[in-house]
Parts: C-alpha cells; sequence; structure tokens
C-alpha cells in the first residue's frame, strides 16, 4: 500500500502476479542488473517474511532440475509461499542477530556456506521518524 492508504502500484502489480509483497519488486530489479542468483545458487534470506524474496529467489534458480536451495529466516514464522516457491525452499524461525555463524552454516548445503546471502531487514517500525532511525541502525536504550 502507499502512504495514503491507496494501493499503489507495485502493490497492485505483486497482487496481479501472486507475490507475497511488492518488495519483490525490489529483488526483480536487482537480479536484472546484477544476476545475484543463478542456476545452482544457495541462497541465505535474512528476514525473509512475508517471503516475496523467496519466490523470487526460487524463481531466479530455474527448474527444480537445475538444483539449488533458498533458506529464509525470519524471527516470524514464514510458511513457504506455494507460487514460485517449490521444495527447494525452507524457513527457519530465529533471531539472526542472535544465531552463531555455525548454526547458519549448518542449514547451507553440505553445510559449506551460501553463495548468495541476501537481506531485506528491518525493525518493526512505529511511525515516529526519530525512533524508527534509531532502531534500524542498532542503537537501543532502556526504553526499548
Ligand atoms: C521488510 S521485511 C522483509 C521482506 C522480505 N524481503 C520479502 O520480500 O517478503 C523485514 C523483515 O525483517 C525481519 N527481521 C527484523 N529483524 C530481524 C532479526 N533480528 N532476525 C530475523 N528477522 C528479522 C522482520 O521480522 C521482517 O519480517
Amino acid at each position: 500500500m502507499s502512504g495514503a492508504g491507496t494501493p499503489d502500484f507495485f502493490y497492485r502489480e505483486a497482487q496481479r502476479l501472486g507475490y507475497v509483497a511488492r518488495s519483490a519488486f525490489k529483488l526483480l530489479q536487482i537480479q536484472k542488473q546484477h544476476k545475484l542468483i543463478t542456476q545452482g545458487s544457495s541462497v541465505l534470506d535474512l528476514g525473509c517474511a512475508p517471503g516475496a524474496w523467496l519466490q523470487v529467489a526460487c524463481q531466479s534458480l530455474g527448474p527444480l532440475k537445475n538444483g539449488g536451495t533458498v533458506v529464509g529466516i525470519d524471527l516470524k514464522k514464514v510458511k513457504v509461499p506455494p507460487l514460485y516457491c517449490d521444495a527447494r525452499v525452507r524457513t527457519v524461525c530465529a533471531d539472526v542477530m542472535k544465531l552463531p555463524k555455525n548454526q547458519v552454516r549448518a542449514l547451507s548445503p553440505r553445510h559449506k556456506g551460501f553463495s548468495v546471502v541476501l537481506s531485506d531487514m528491518c525493525p518493526l517500525v512505529s511511525g515516529i521518524t526519530t525512533r524508527d532511525a534509531a532502531l534500524s541502525a542498532g542503537v537501543r536504550n532502556a526504553s526499548t
């Protein structure tokens, strides 16, 4: 949705194409320009809810027979979106800031690590500009 509460172009396009969020278009654009994800990539998506990047990442791997894997992690429990995702996609509910490196590596194919790491993570925003800027910068105080 746009700030005014009216569905904007990307919101409507996401609905039309079956993406679970309009953020899909950010990764589609990155893919178009940089081709980060290729056949056989092992993709880690940090802060994956509601799963639009999981959809685009899996789509970018090509057909199932081409292999590859997509693992999404989020504070929220995420159901893998059925459209554009297949058996190569799974999600884990965890705080990435508290996950030890070896546990993240253990989620990758043959525990060898991921070839692509994506992150669109952001804290839960309040609408209070200064508070949200501090949250994004990772600044915490006794009242947060
Ligand atoms: C903008 S959304 C991500 C949208 C996602 N890329 C998509 O396309 O569907 C940001 C996500 O980051 C998650 N997040 C923020 N901090 C996190 C943390 N420490 N660990 C895991 N997930 C986190 C939030 O729960 C939220 O779902």
